[in-house]
């Protein structure tokens, strides 16, 4: 049986106090799991080292926000994967609409980084979505799958299964986001497994592992979970409170049981 991701992002928020406060508060949530259930935090970085250390002993697997397709050299602001890994990083997020958006995130710099994740054994989370225009003009399968195509482009196809990939429609995310609806959400992921499984074959397509991320919510965790291709959820605002967190975990326990 395919394990049900259940992971968040903290983006740009909390501090030292609420970092450790929010990974103390979820530990008793995170000894309880199941070995169904495949939780990941990802922290901003100045938090990753303590993140990772609080919750070594747990099965929760800890990522960063971004990294540099280089591991060394005169990359000022950057940081490497080697750097990430060695701060006890196992995930590395890619290409969230927020970095394509507001900090210069390309397809073409999106696969580069895939590229180097994968070099290090790191899991490239990849984020993918399409805009309201998009959504709109009714594109919206089209402009996902080319973003995964590209992001996938010259992958080995065994390493492919140690690639996640978040569908995250640009106009679900955040304050302003509307959550997409069931069915919206389990077409557009079973757009990505048939075009997966086209390039790739069906074993390769039914075993990598695909997220809904976008205002997911307590309300529609469970539901999203239960799609016949979404393997979890990618978690912002509703995740960012340690209760909120061990809720969605405990939603993700009960469903399909
Ligand atoms: P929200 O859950 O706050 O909409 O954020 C989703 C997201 O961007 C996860 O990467």
């Amino acid at each position: 049986m395919k394990k049900i991701w259940v992971g968040t992002s903290w983006k740009m928020n909390k501090d030292t106090q609420t970092a450790e406060a929010w990974a103390s508060a979820v530990l008793p949530s995170l000894k309880h799991c199941s070995s169904r259930i495949q939780p990941f935090v990802i922290p901003p970085f100045p938090y990753l080292q303590m993140v990772s250390s609080l919750l070594s002993e747990q099965l929760i697997r800890v990522g960063v926000q971004n990294i540099c397709w280089q591991d060394e050299g005169a990359y000022t602001g950057e940081v490497s994967p080697l750097m990430a890994k060695d701060c006890g990083a196992s995930i590395v997020e890619i290409g969230h609409s927020e970095r394509r958006a507001m900090f210069g995130e390309t397809d073409e710099t999106v696969t580069l980084k895939v590229h180097a994740a994968l070099r290090h054994g790191l899991t490239p989370l990849v984020c993918v979505g399409d805009t309201a225009q998009e959504k709109q003009w009714g594109v919206s399968a089209e402009s996902v799958i080319r973003q995964v195509k590209i992001a996938l482009y010259d992958i080995p196809v065994e390493s492919l299964t140690q690639v996640v990939i978040a569908y995250e429609p640009v106009w679900a995310i955040g304050e302003h986001g509307v959550p997409a609806t069931l069915e919206e959400a389990q077409t557009i992921h079973q757009a990505i497994r048939s075009a997966l499984a086209e390039l790739y074959g069906a074993n390769v397509s039914q075993n990598m592992v695909l997220l809904y991320g976008g205002s997911v919510n307590l309300s529609n965790a469970g539901g999203l979970i239960e799609q016949p291709d979404i393997d979890g959820v990618f978690v912002g605002r509703t995740a960012w409170e340690a209760d909120g967190y061990s809720e969605l975990l405990s939603i993700a326990e009960r469903s399909g049981s």
